[in-house]
């Protein structure tokens, strides 16, 4: 039976991935910060875990949390999108927020978590999106966003290089219909997840480190 750790797993995307890979008869364990989430989690057949991606003592608890497993497919899923566009500054809490969200926790979340996705020659997949992409940028809209999901590639490509037996992509889910996806979204995360679970699955050796797309298309540029 595979194992498959969730990371931001409370709603949307992260939820659905848990419910997919329970579905197909995998254990799962899955991170949230409230406990109403985690008790959802705990319904939905998942192991939760409480963490908050952007409390570094709170995600620094996952190696003691974690100590001995063997991960075959892991997902830091947790992220967070503040509004804003290049015609005004960042706040520093909307910086704070993407940077420690979509950056910090995943960097702090590698160390971790990467050795046990080894221990089981395993896939390690950050959700990042495809508004991260330097070529071909269409607008400043999500300015942070777009700042933060760069760097989160950087961090998936050069950490890449550190864990060999590991398998790491920076994955765009698509458009999706979810709170931060809004109601225009032509993908439901049933569909995201469905296809980011075949493409997950499908990865080759030539993919260590690259950003592809949901439907496993390597954005080939960054
Ligand atoms: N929807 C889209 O169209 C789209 C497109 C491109 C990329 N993405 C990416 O897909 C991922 C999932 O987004 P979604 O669409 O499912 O959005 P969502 O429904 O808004 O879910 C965001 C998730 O991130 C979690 N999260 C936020 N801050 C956290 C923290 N400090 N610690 C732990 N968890 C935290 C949330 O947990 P709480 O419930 O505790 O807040 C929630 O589970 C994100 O990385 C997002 O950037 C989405």
């Amino acid at each position: 039976m595979p194992t498959i750790l969730v990371i931001g797993a409370s709603r949307g995307i992260g939820f659905e991935f848990v419910r997919q890979y329970v579905a197909d008869g995998a254990r799962v364990i899955a991170t949230a910060r409230t406990d109403a989430a985690l008790e959802q989690l705990r319904a939905a057949g998942a192991e939760p875990l409480r963490v908050d991606v952007a409390d570094p003592a709170s995600i620094s608890a996952l190696a003691w949390q974690l100590d001995g497993e063997k991960i075959d497919v892991a997902l830091y899923v947790a992220g967070a999108f503040p509004e804003g566009d290049a015609r005004q500054p960042p706040t520093k809490d909307a910086f704070d927020q993407a940077m420690h969200t979509n950056v910090l926790g995943a960097m702090q979340a590698i160390p971790q978590v990467a050795p046990l996705v080894e221990a089981a020659r395993g896939r390690f997949a950050f959700i990042s999106s495809r508004m991260a992409r330097i070529d071909g940028v269409e607008s400043s809209r999500g300015w942070t966003y777009r700042v933060s999901k760069a760097a989160l590639n950087m961090a998936v490509a050069s950490a890449q290089l550190d864990y060999p037996d590991a398998l790491l992509v920076a994955l765009s889910p698509g458009w999706v219909r979810t709170a931060m996806g809004g109601d225009a979204a032509p993908l439901t995360a049933e569909q995201s997840v469905t296809a980011m679970r075949r493409t997950i699955a499908a990865l080759t050796p030539s993919q260590r480190g690259t950003f592809v797309d949901y439907d496993g298309t390597p954005f080939g540029t960054w």
